[in-house]
């Protein structure tokens, strides 16, 4: 049932992950969402997320394709019958496939528009253009459907080449040159931010932690972020994992990637911050913070033009490393369940993911209010695209939490995990119970019809439920022990 693909060097599997995890999350989301919500209390909860939920998801989910050994669907389907537990955990490969399938379709939308911002970057057409004029030129890229087509149409199809070539030909040949340059434009655009902007502002913005300026909304929202930017619960992860050599370590790994993945948010955050300080602007900007407020700090200052160009640059190379860890798992599954080659699997996932996408496209103009769509789900279709994405992610991370934390042996664990035995219960401790019940709350969160009180209510009924399923896989569980 396996292909047994397997990454060329021990230390692939790092790149290719840091790879998914760094994308316009840490360069786009993250410092929008810091912005809006206040800055460091912000911050705070975030990290403590990544660290006590992340991580112990992120090492669950790659055990999961490490000891599988093949695409989500597949590998959840091998590893519910080697542990005789019930078929319905191959929900985990499914909730994952489609979250990539949908994620997929707006992600290549929004990093398209990064291909436009590079081009008027590079050739200065934003010099001397004033706050007024800057809005109206993305008001302008979001109102053609046509060049929204456009840039999302080459976007996706490179990243489908990629993918298309194969894991060692494709996927690493292209990491190894793409992420060593985005680490070095990354450091470029911090050292100017610190020389010609404010970087003393942006690091007292970014880290004076006041609990009291964060609502129970930011609150949410941190955690949420924290799943979208280490690229959990939706088989990214896992298909990666899935072609990991069994040698290297797997807690080790994990640290590293989480760790990698929010200091680049953070420089990242450093870098915009002290360059919208440095020109006067406004933190709070929401999703137009990059593709607005940057690009006019940017055009105000000196070599402006080539470095804003550079940053876009490094935009796009980010967000294609992470849309191809969007494509792999269900590339990866067409292979091995229908026999298809690489390139038509690829492209059977990337044409229907990007007829998806033209859905997100007309909801910036034709489609952006008052179309039966909106009568029926009241709002756009990207919105509600994103809100099931919101809502899958963090339900596949919840089930491969309670999989991997009730399902899977000591033995096996410890075979993958490659720690001592105190680790291993911290570990089990986070993913039978903390993860769980941290998640439902971001779960919940996305289901606007939740009273605030229901939310600890449900929150409780979480564990206790996790405590169940845990019972019914205890018997086989505890010979083990
Ligand atoms: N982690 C990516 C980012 O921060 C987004 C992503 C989510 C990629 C899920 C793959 C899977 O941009």
């Amino acid at each position: 049932m396996s292909t047994h693909n397997v990454w060329t060097h021990k230390g692939t599997f790092l790149l290719a992950a840091v790879g998914s995890a760094v994308g316009l999350g840490n360069l786009w989301r993250f410092p929008y969402l810091t912005g809006e919500n206040g800055g460091g209390a912000f911050i705070l909860i975030y990290a403590l997320t990544i660290f006590a939920v992340g991580i112990p998801i992120l090492i669950a989910e790659i055990m999961l394709g490490r000891n599988s050994r093949c695409s989500p669907i597949m590998g959840m389907r091998f590893l519910t019958r080697t542990h005789q537990t019930s078929r319905s955990w191959e929900s985990i490969g499914w909730l994952g496939a489609a979250s990539a399938f949908l994620i997929l379709s707006f992600y290549s939308v929004i990093a398209g528009w990064a291909i436009h911002y590079t081009g008027l970057m590079f050739t200065g057409a934003l010099i001397d253009v004033d706050a007024a004029g800057v809005g109206q030129s993305f008001d302008a890229l979001l109102a053609s459907p046509g060049l929204l087509t456009l840039y999302h149409t080459l976007f996706i199809a490179a990243s489908a080449l990629i993918v298309g070539l194969g894991i060692h030909k494709g996927i690493e040949a292209g990491l190894r040159v793409l992420m060593p340059s985005l680490f070095v434009i990354l450091l470029v655009v911090l050292s100017y931010g610190a020389i010609i902007g404010d970087l003393g502002a942006a690091a007292s913005f970014l880290f004076t932690f006041n609990l009291a300026d964060l609502s129970l909304e930011g609150w949410l929202q941190a955690m949420g972020q924290s799943f979208f930017t280490l690229s959990l619960g939706m088989g990214a992860i896992m298909a990666y994992g899935a072609y990991m050599p069994g040698e290297a370590s797997l807690t080790r790994t994990a640290f590293s990637i989480a760790v990698v993945d929010t200091a680049v948010a953070m420089v990242a955050g450093l870098a915009i911050f002290s360059l919208v300080f440095g020109a006067g602007l406004d933190p709070g900007e929401g999703p137009g913070l990059m593709f607005v407020t940057l690009p006019l700090a940017f055009a105000e200052m000196p070599g402006g033009a080539l470095v804003g160009g550079a940053f876009f640059i490094l935009v796009l190379g980010a967000a294609i490393s992470s849309s191809i860890s969007l494509i792999e798992p269900v590339a990866a599954f067409l292979v091995e369940r229908f026999d298809m080659t690489r390139p038509q699997a690829v492209a059977i996932m990337v044409i229907a993911s990007w007829a998806l996408g033209l859905l997100t496209v007309l909801s910036f103009n034709l489609w952006a209010e008052g179309t039966l769509f909106h009568t029926l789900f009241g709002r756009s279709p990207f919105a509600f695209i994103e809100l099931l994405t919101n809502i899958f992610m963090p339900l596949g991370g919840l089930l491969i939490a309670l999989f991997a934390g009730w399902a899977l042996t000591h033995a096996e664990v410890m075979k993958e995990m490659r720690t001592n035995e105190r680790w291993f219960r911290i570990w089990r401790f986070l993913v039978r119970f903390v993860a769980p019940a941290a998640v439902a709350f971001v779960f919940l969160r996305s289901i606007p019809q939740v009273e605030g009180y229901l939310i600890p209510a449900i929150g409780a009924v979480v564990i206790v439920g996790a405590f169940a399923a845990g019972r019914t896989f205890l018997a086989d569980d505890s010979q083990e022990l």
